[in-house]
């Protein structure tokens, strides 16, 4: 028993020197790193700016005259079509079916359970709220189900609702 103290009483002390080391030996390091991290941590705020970014979206509209469909549907087959398909009355995939979903009512699409932030949402998709569900779509829809990155690019936002406007009636 008292040979288990010892042994214990080791492990403690050597637990308890190594934290007071550590802790010793930050305060005698993080002066000299300070600098950086204080200038990181302000640079990591623009949690505005990001919530923000979304009305500062360019209109779409414009863009779209010059845009190429054809173009559009070969960045939907790389991006998109992993969870959507596009055919009148096609399947829904971990994303709802997209036939004619420019002006459909958001989170209409029978069959497909969508997010509670998604059926707040209201309205109809117009090319504007695509752009936005497709920039940044947990910026536009708060709580989404739609788990993609976004298309920073303009030209590849275009592109892609000009194809999703030839799917229709
Ligand atoms: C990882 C799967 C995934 C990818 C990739 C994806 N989506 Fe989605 N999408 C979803 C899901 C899931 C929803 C339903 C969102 C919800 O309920 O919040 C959705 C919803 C949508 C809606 C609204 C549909 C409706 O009926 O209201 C549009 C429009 C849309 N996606 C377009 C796109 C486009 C365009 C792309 C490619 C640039 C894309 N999505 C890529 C999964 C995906």
């Amino acid at each position: 028993m008292a040979n288990f103290n010892t042994v214990a009483g080791c492990v403690l002390a050597s637990a308890l020197f190594a934290m007071v080391l550590g802790k010793v030996s930050n305060a005698l390091v993080h002066p000299h790193k300070l600098d950086k991290p204080a200038i990181a941590v302000t640079d990591a705020v623009p949690e505005t700016a990001a919530a923000a970014a979304p009305a500062e979206l360019a209109p779409i509209e414009p863009k779209l005259a010059g845009a190429n469909a054809e173009a559009g549907k070969a960045v939907f087959m790389k991006q998109c079509f992993t969870c959507h398909t596009t055919d009148k009355g096609g399947a829904n995939k971990i994303g709802p079916n997209l036939w004619a979903v420019v002006g459909r009512k958001k989170a209409s699409h029978a069959g497909f359970s969508y997010s509670s932030g998604l059926q707040a949402k209201g309205g109809d998709w117009g090319v504007e709220d695509i752009n936005h569900m497709v920039v940044k779509p947990t910026a536009f829809v708060k709580g989404t189900k739609m788990a993609f990155a976004g298309l920073p690019k303009e030209q590849e936002r275009a592109d892609v609702i000009a194809y999703l406007k030839t799917l229709g009636p």
